[in-house]
């Protein structure tokens, strides 16, 4: 049993790890960590509807990682870096799925893999990743004469927008075309935008209710329109994931990985 360290354990998403993880027979919980500010530290790791774990959420990252083999981070963005940084001086392999990171904690990711294995993955979902092949196979045969826009739709309180997996879609959509999203990408259309630039990506955000995730890729030409579409109804689609790649990251020799590394995808 690999013992796993849950960064961000009292969110919507470290508590549908919780949840998975009697799934995943190969992960035990060693720690789990929120904020110094949390209110929930001292408290154990199940909140409600869950039994007790016997493992107490803290703050202290360095205690959290002694004696794990892996570490989850879907905390916030802006805590990232710190926790790779200490991973990485553990020699504690990581998974971080918190969406929404800067350049920087991109740069830290980069420079702690060159000492642990390091996933980054926007989305931890199966399906998510299958249609991220899809989008580029439809990319590539379409070619450029075909307009792409990307609409996302999730809950209220999410902070990003557009959401990671959209950038994610976006850049597998440019790389199919031989471009970088950051020449293409058009993220707001507001007043008179004018006509469409041609090759660009559109972005459009929904922030609703309690969507967990949708994602659609509309490839139009003039008389037709291919869409391609998944709907997450379940949290535990990405916890899921998330466990199965964690297991994973476990024996890997130091490096950058994907959710394609782990599927074979
Ligand atoms: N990769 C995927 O498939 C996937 C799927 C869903 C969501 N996400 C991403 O995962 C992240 C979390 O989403 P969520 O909906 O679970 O958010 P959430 O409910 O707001 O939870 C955020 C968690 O981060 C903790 N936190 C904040 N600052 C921290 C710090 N300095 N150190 C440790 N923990 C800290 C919070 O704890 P306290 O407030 O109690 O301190 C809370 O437990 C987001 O970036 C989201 O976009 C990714």
């Amino acid at each position: 049993m690999h013992p796993l360290v849950i960064f961000g354990i009292t969110g919507r998403m470290g508590q549908s790890l919780l949840r998975a993880l009697p799934g995943a027979p190969g992960l035990t919980l060693n720690a789990a960590v929120a904020s110094a500010t949390s209110p929930w530290l001292g408290k154990d790791a199940a909140q409600s509807g869950m039994a007790a774990t016997g493992v107490l959420i803290g703050a202290d990252v360095d205690a959290a990682l002694r004696g794990a083999a892996v570490a989850v981070d879907f905390s916030l963005p802006q805590s990232v870096a710190a926790h790779a940084t200490a991973c990485a001086a553990a020699q504690v392999p990581l998974l971080v799925g918190a969406t929404g990171l800067d350049r920087a904690t991109q740069e830290t990711l980069r420079a702690a893999a060159g000492r642990i294995p390091v996933l980054t993955a926007a989305n931890t979902s199966v399906g998510v990743n299958v249609m991220e092949r899809l989008v580029a196979i439809a990319a590539r045969s379409l070619g450029g004469a075909y307009d792409v826009d990307i609409v996302e739709a999730h809950h209220r309180m999410k902070r990003d927008a557009p959401s990671g997996t959209a950038i994610v879609l976006g850049e597998a959509v440019a790389g199919a075309r031989g471009e970088t999203l950051a020449d293409l990408a058009v993220f707001d259309r507001h007043g008179d935008a004018g006509p469409r630039r041609d090759q660009s990506i559109g972005f459009s955000s929904v922030r609703a209710g309690d969507i967990v995730g949708e994602h659609s890729v509309i490839f139009a030409a003039d008389g037709e329109r291919l869409e391609i579409t998944h709907r997450a109804g379940d949290r535990m689609i990405f916890a899921r994931g998330a466990l199965r790649a964690a297991e994973w990251l476990v024996a890997r020799p130091p490096g950058l990985y994907g959710m394609k590394d782990v599927l074979g995808l």
